[in-house]
């Protein structure tokens, strides 16, 4: 009762972090191609900075930019901001009870630091702390002068994270961090910096005075960051799903090439809203840095020596006895603590995933998942928690080797 509960509450938070998500980036994605589309138009009221004519769900639009703001404040004004803050807190909410709340399992990594649980807590939210800070001091300094100089310092300091978390905490661990710093920094540009900014406006406003024309400059320049952003967040949250983008060697490198490739996806459409010719050229890097993605998680793989037990394979159709019986060894000494009917893991009531790993059917019947968890990344056992060998990892590779053969009918 108390496992399923707690899996509700997860499946709700996650619902609503993925619903505020979309409603916030939605948002923003429609709010940028509506600037960038915009048309001057003389007879546009004074102030104005351009207009735009629209046609969906059954009538037309007719939308002004008013540049900083307009004359008179409208009596009723419309603010986007609890889209940004509902996925934070839901997000947030859902690091706390997976992440924090399993830290022994998400976070740590004992071979890499062996952090008692409120430590990896307590660095995880410093950490995301001292993320924002040091982009906004960048973002500071770097205001007046040239946006590449910005853009590689971002890229330094995001990547330089990446890495070190990657020396601290698990695979699993240090990739959500980056998110969450990232996520964060997104969050924490809508609530300190574009919507006092706003505020500071409308201030001006109403007590008769000329807006600062600074605030908009530096909230036109965190916004751009955020658009910048959102393709990479999205793509760290969904790919903590795939072992090898966030569990071998070099996911932190994945994490920067995908910091480029999104960055490359946003600028093609950004010119492509203005009307402009859209830069097909981005599609070569793209490529490229792909590539190079693919190449690096092929590389950071669990190296697969073997030992020298000679096995003696069987050529008939099924599978070798030997291979079988040396990986279901390790399988069942290695994985079924926890992936077993009654893990005799602490706290943990049902099998993870209820991937049970105990009989050689259960092994067979998942071997597919076997591999991409613990062959082909460090996934599994979260955190090595069982020392997986690289030698043991060869031989579970070797039984999916024969099974797929099988399969195949080679
Ligand atoms: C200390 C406990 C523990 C050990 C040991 C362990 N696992 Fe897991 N395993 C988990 C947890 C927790 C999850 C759920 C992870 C998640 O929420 O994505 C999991 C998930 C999985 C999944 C399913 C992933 C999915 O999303 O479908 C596979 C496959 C898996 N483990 C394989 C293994 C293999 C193979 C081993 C041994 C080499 C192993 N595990 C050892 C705790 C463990």
């Amino acid at each position: 009762m108390i496992f399923l509960l707690q899996e509700w509450i997860e499946i709700i938070l996650r619902w609503l972090h993925v619903i505020a998500g979309i409603a916030w980036i939605g948002s923003s994605f429609y709010f940028i191609a509506l600037d960038l589309s915009l048309k001057q138009n003389k007879d546009l009221p004074s102030k104005s900075h351009g207009e735009a004519w629209q046609v969906h769900g059954g009538g037309f639009y007719h939308l002004v930019k008013y540049l900083v703001a307009p004359s008179r404040l409208p009596a009723e004004l419309t603010w986007f901001k609890w889209e940004a803050y509902a996925t934070w807190v839901s997000g947030f909410a859902l690091l706390a009870l997976i992440y924090y709340a399993g830290a022994e399992l998400y976070m740590i990594d004992i071979v890499k630091y062996d952090f008692e649980k409120y430590e990896a807590i307590i660095i995880s939210i410093i950490g995301i702390i001292i993320g924002w800070l040091l982009y906004d001091l960048i973002c500071r300094m770097a205001l007046k002068t040239n946006v590449y100089v910005l853009i590689i310092a971002i890229l330094i300091l995001v990547s330089s994270m990446s890495w070190l978390y990657s020396e601290l905490f698990s695979y699993r661990g240090a990739y959500m961090q980056v998110g969450t710093v990232l996520g964060t920094i997104m969050v924490a540009n809508v609530l300190m910096i574009i919507i006092p900014g706003q505020k500071k406006v409308v201030t001006s406003l109403l007590s008769g005075e000329e807006p600062d024309p600074k605030h908009g400059m530096i909230a036109k320049q965190r916004s751009l960051h955020n658009n910048y952003l959102t393709l990479p967040v999205i793509f760290i949250m969904i790919g903590n799903h795939y072992p090898f983008v966030y569990a071998t060697s070099y996911s932190w490198i994945i994490i920067s090439l995908i910091l480029i490739i999104g960055a490359l996806i946003r600028h093609f459409f950004n010119v492509k809203h203005t009307g402009e010719n859209p830069p097909y050229w981005v599609l070569f890097p793209i490529i490229i840095l792909i590539t190079l993605s693919i190449y690096v998680s092929e590389i950071g793989k669990p190296n697969l020596e073997l030992k020298n037990n000679k096995t003696t394979v069987k050529l008939i159709p099924k599978i070798p006895e030997l291979i079988l019986s040396n990986a279901q060894e390790i399988i069942v000494s290695k994985c079924s603590m926890c992936h077993s009917k009654e893990p005799l893991w602490e706290n943990m009531r049902s099998a993870p995933k209820l991937i049970k790993l105990e009989t050689t059917e259960d092994i067979i019947n998942n071997i597919d998942k076997i591999y991409t968890h613990s062959v082909i990344s460090f996934a599994m056992p979260p955190g090595n928690i069982s020392f997986l060998e690289s030698h043991e990892r060869a031989e579970i590779g070797k039984l999916y080797e024969a099974i797929s053969n099988i399969k195949n009918n080679k």
